[in-house]
Parts: structure tokens; sequence; C-alpha cells
């Protein structure tokens, strides 16, 4: 039977399959679950991150339509924004970049540091702006392109739509063949949730396989609880129907919000304590947006004993060390 997948162009960005490999040494200090890292941080593009699987499938289909610009969104130091730059660069597309105000963190540099100095040497213009005035600029920015005649693609926040999410349909299948030739099997996967590409790419092609009994998002984006999970259930069922046979009814969001702390972008103690823990143990560094705040909210759950000690525990690590510099002062321990 022909694989649906193949039925939407992909342009080859990725450094694929990243590693999938053991954290004994973290496992061992918490006593819980076998965890495993998949390196999603290593899929290349100016230094990789999860957005790289799903901008395969969507600049093929701006080459498709015969784009001449990219324009996407974020918060100023989005790393969607940033991996969607050096895509647009590496096929020769105009890239535009509406950075909105969104996260209030007090350091000199986070507007124009980190993500931000790399968005301005991969060539992509910036846009700077409040969040109210996002559609206000958007349309600025098409209004120019479209007097210069260029036609324009529009990549949502994240690159989360369904055909963004195919990246990580092909990541759920690339995850169960290593886990196979590894010899385990993953009773639960991992991984930061927000604007939910990622966890409903990962839904879907997990269920086709049947191959891992929970998909398990974190927070780390949203107060409401309930618009998220209907973000990822709604994703989830829109990227079935680009093809998949996957039962509907299997596609409901499991997402464990216990972890956002004060907000999206503002690092908890968990947070900076998993990063310096997994740093130490196993010389892998996470993010304190994304990447550290999930797995904070994991080792939390291992030590409350929600994760059986007989399991294997996957984590991705979605990218993101980028804007580490600019967080600086999360991690400065009181001088003696
Ligand atoms: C480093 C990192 N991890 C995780 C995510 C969350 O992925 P998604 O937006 O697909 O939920 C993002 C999204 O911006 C990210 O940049």
């Amino acid at each position: 039977m022909p694989d649906w997948l193949d039925a939407f162009p992909r342009v080859a960005l990725a450094h694929t399959p990243t590693p999938l490999e053991p954290l004994d040494r973290l496992s061992e200090v918490l006593g819980g679950p076998r965890l495993w890292i998949k390196r999603d941080d290593c899929t290349g593009l100016a230094t990789g991150g999860n957005k790289t699987r799903k901008l395969e499938f969507l600049i093929a289909d701006a080459l498709a339509n015969h784009a001449h610009a990219v324009i996407t969104f974020g918060a100023i130091q989005s790393n969607h924004a940033r991996q969607t730059a050096a895509a647009c660069a590496k096929v020769g597309l105009d890239c535009h970049l509406i950075l909105t105000r969104a996260v209030a963190w007090d350091h000199p540099e986070y507007e124009n540091n980190a993500n931000v100095l790399l968005d301005d040497l991969l060539g992509a213009r910036i846009h700077r702006c409040d969040p109210s005035d996002a559609k206000a600029t958007t349309q600025a920015v098409q209004q120019e392109l479209g007097s210069a005649g260029k036609s324009i693609y529009l990549i949502p926040t994240g690159g989360s739509n369904p055909l963004g999410a195919l990246g990580y349909v092909r990541c759920a299948r690339e995850l169960l063949e290593q886990s196979a030739a590894l010899g385990f099997h993953p009773n639960r996967v991992v991984h930061a949730t927000s604007s939910g590409g990622t966890q409903a790419g990962l839904m879907v092609g997990m269920a086709e396989a049947g191959g891992v009994d929970s998909v398990l998002g974190i927070n780390v984006y949203d107060p409401n609880h309930e618009a998220m999970e209907e973000r990822v259930r709604h994703l989830a069922r829109a990227v079935r129907e680009l093809g998949s046979t996957v039962d509907a009814s299997a596609l409901e969001p499991e997402i464990d919000h216990r972890y956002l702390g004060s907000g999206y972008g503002q690092p908890t103690s968990d947070t900076t304590e998993a990063i310096r823990q997994l740093a130490e143990l196993e010389g892998i560094v996470v993010d304190p947006v994304y990447s550290g705040k999930a797995l904070g909210g994991l080792i939390r759950r291992i030590r409350a004993g929600e994760e059986s000690t007989n399991s294997n525990v996957i984590f991705v690590h979605t990218g993101g060390v980028v804007v580490q510099s600019v967080y600086r002062t999360a991690f400065e321990r009181p001088t003696a």
C-alpha cells in the first residue's frame, strides 16, 4: 500500500535520523523509569530544533506555490523564526519575521542577541512589534511585498498547521524504528508543547503504528488549559484528515499543565535545576523556555512516583539552546 505521507512534497533540510540516546546517569540518580533522549536539537539547520522537520513540508509547499517570500510569526526569541530564516536562506526565498514583544524578560540583549542575531545573519528582515500591532504590521509587510510583485507564503506561529505537523508523523516513525533497533518498547514520549504541531504529529504517527502507550505534552505556553488541549486535538484530527487511516477517537491529547509557572518564557526553579542536572550528568544542554521546562516537569513526575520504574520514557529535546545567553540571570547562583 502506498504511504500517504509520500503525497506531500518535502525538501530535505534536517539531519535525520537524529540520535536516540540513553540517559543512564540521570536515570540512575532519579531512580525512576529508564530515560532516553531524542536529539531533535541536532536537526542541523542553523543550530537545529523541532521546527526544521515541520519546515521540510512547509517550505516544499511554498516552493510548489511559486512563492518569492515567506512571512512567519513568533515571540522575539522565536526558535521557529530562526529556523524559518535558515530554511529560506537555503532555498533562496525572502524571509520576513513578525516578532512580537510577547515575553517580559529583563535582559539588555533580549531584543537583539541570541536568536535575533542569527535571524539577522541568516538574511531575514525582522519586524518587531507589540502583540496588539501584529496584524497591522503583517498587513504592511504584505502590502510592501505585494507592490514589489512578490508572491507570499504565510507560515503560522510555530509552523503548526497540519502540513507542518507531518514532520512529527515522520519523527514518530523514526523513533519507533530506533527503539526497535535498540531493543526496547517506549512506554511514553514526553516533550514541550506550545503551538501544538509537534504533539499532534507525534500522536498521529504513534497511533498509526500503535507503538507507544502515551505521547505526553508538557504545557510551556498556555495558561488556558482547555484552549491548549483543543488546539492539539484539532490539529491532530486535521493531520489525520490529510490521509491517515488512524481512528480519530485515538487522538485525545494528553497534556500536563502543572509546570508552566508564572508563564511562557519564564523559567521556574524546576526548569533551571533540570537544566543543570542534565548538563552535569549527561553533557547535554536544554533551554529555559521549552525543553528545560518540560524536563523539569518530567523530573517532578518521576520524583512524585508518577512514572513507572519498569518503563522506558523518551524525552524529545526540541532544541532552543540558542536563547541561553539572554537568560543568564536565571542561572545566577547567590554569591557566598
Ligand atoms: C525549542 C522548542 N521546543 C518546543 C516547542 C514546541 O513545539 P510546538 O510549537 O510544536 O508545540 C518549540 C516551539 O516554538 C520550540 O521552539
